[in-house]
């Protein structure tokens, strides 16, 4: 779909860059000839990725153990990019997600998430934007929302109002920082299945419950999205060619959200048990994280 080098000479930041989409999207900007630096919570995850990436597309790629709910170290480890050379780009596509009724829901597990997609995008997206506005630079922005931002999102209500406040952002972004020269847009994915996503939004209690995750009945293409269908629009968005397009959040569901919400509103026909196996599968995931996170 696109030309041999289009991406030659830009230096994107993928945040999340580890697993899931936001290594595909590091593999698709590698491979056409950007340098990349990819960061995630568990180093070893993302030594592995960068090699993986390097080695089939003998591009740069470096990795960085950085937790950005931690604002300290997401500015000192954005210094430390700069002082090698100046990001063209920044994908913020790091989140963190899982279903439970809302009522359920403490303030540490509101800020387990907010603390991620709100406070932890916002504060990447102002480091890197700093510094371009200091230096005179040009800047690019993608954020990876939802369909959310839309519908509501029943049983994923931090996520939503997180994402939702991401979206509001790359609306006011665009008009605060156009005139510096800075772009920001944002995608919003249907069902695309990463192992993060499914095992904290459809974790297996819940598919062998109901099927959820499982079916494509509520999508109009009848199918779960392809990676290289997201990171086809990434790359539109992120390579040169598209420098009048700020502003925008651009759905990528097969129709979903506009068919039938794209959300979790049939889970209300869960009960307290159900619930609670399906706490119980989400939590082991987050445990077996943690396990092998080094930042
Ligand atoms: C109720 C829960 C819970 C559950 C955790 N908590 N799971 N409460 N129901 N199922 C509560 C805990 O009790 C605790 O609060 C608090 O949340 C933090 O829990 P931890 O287990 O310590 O969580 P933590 O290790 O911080 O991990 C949470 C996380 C994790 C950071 C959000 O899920 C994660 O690492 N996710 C990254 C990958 C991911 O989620 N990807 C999905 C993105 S999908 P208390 O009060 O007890 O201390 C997405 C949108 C997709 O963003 C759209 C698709 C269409």
């Amino acid at each position: 779909m696109f030309a041999d080098g289009l991406m030659k000479g830009q230096k994107i930041l993928v945040t999340g860059g580890g697993t899931g989409l936001g290594k595909s999207m590091s593999e698709a900007f590698s491979a056409l000839g950007a340098e990349v630096v990819i960061w995630g919570r568990r180093g070893a995850v993302l030594d592995e990725t960068a090699r993986e990436i390097g080695t089939a597309t003998g591009g740069k790629v470096t990795a960085m153990a950085v937790d950005i709910r931690n604002g300290g170290a997401i500015d000192e480890a954005m210094q430390a990019i700069f002082d090698a050379g100046p990001l063209t780009g920044l994908v913020n596509n790091a989140a963190g997600n899982f279903i439970s009724p809302t009522e359920d829901l403490s303030p540490n597990a509101f800020n387990a998430i907010a603390s991620i997609v709100a406070a932890g995008t916002f504060n990447t997206t102002v480091a890197a934007g700093k510094r371009w506005i200091e230096a005179g630079l040009k800047g690019n922005i993608l954020s990876i929302v939802t369909t959310w931002v839309w519908t509501g999102g029943p049983f994923t209500v931090p996520s939503a109002m997180s994402k939702a406040g991401v979206a509001v952002m790359t609306q006011s972004l665009a008009q605060e920082w156009g005139p510096k020269g800075i772009r920001a847009n944002a995608i919003a994915p249907g069902p695309f299945p990463t192992k993060g996503a499914w095992e904290r939004l459809m974790p297996a209690p819940l598919a062998a419950k109901t099927g959820a995750g499982t079916s494509a009945d509520s999508i109009p293409l009848r199918r779960m999205g392809e990676h290289s269908e997201l990171t086809n629009l990434a790359v539109f968005l992120m390579a040169p060619g598209c420098e009048y397009l700020t502003g925008a959040v651009i759905p990528l569901d097969g129709g979903q959200w506009l068919a039938s919400g794209g959300n979790f509103h049939s889970l209300s026909a869960l009960d307290k048990d159900d619930w609670g196996t399906i706490k119980g599968a989400i939590q082991a995931t987050n445990a077996k994280d943690r396990e092998t996170r080094t930042a």
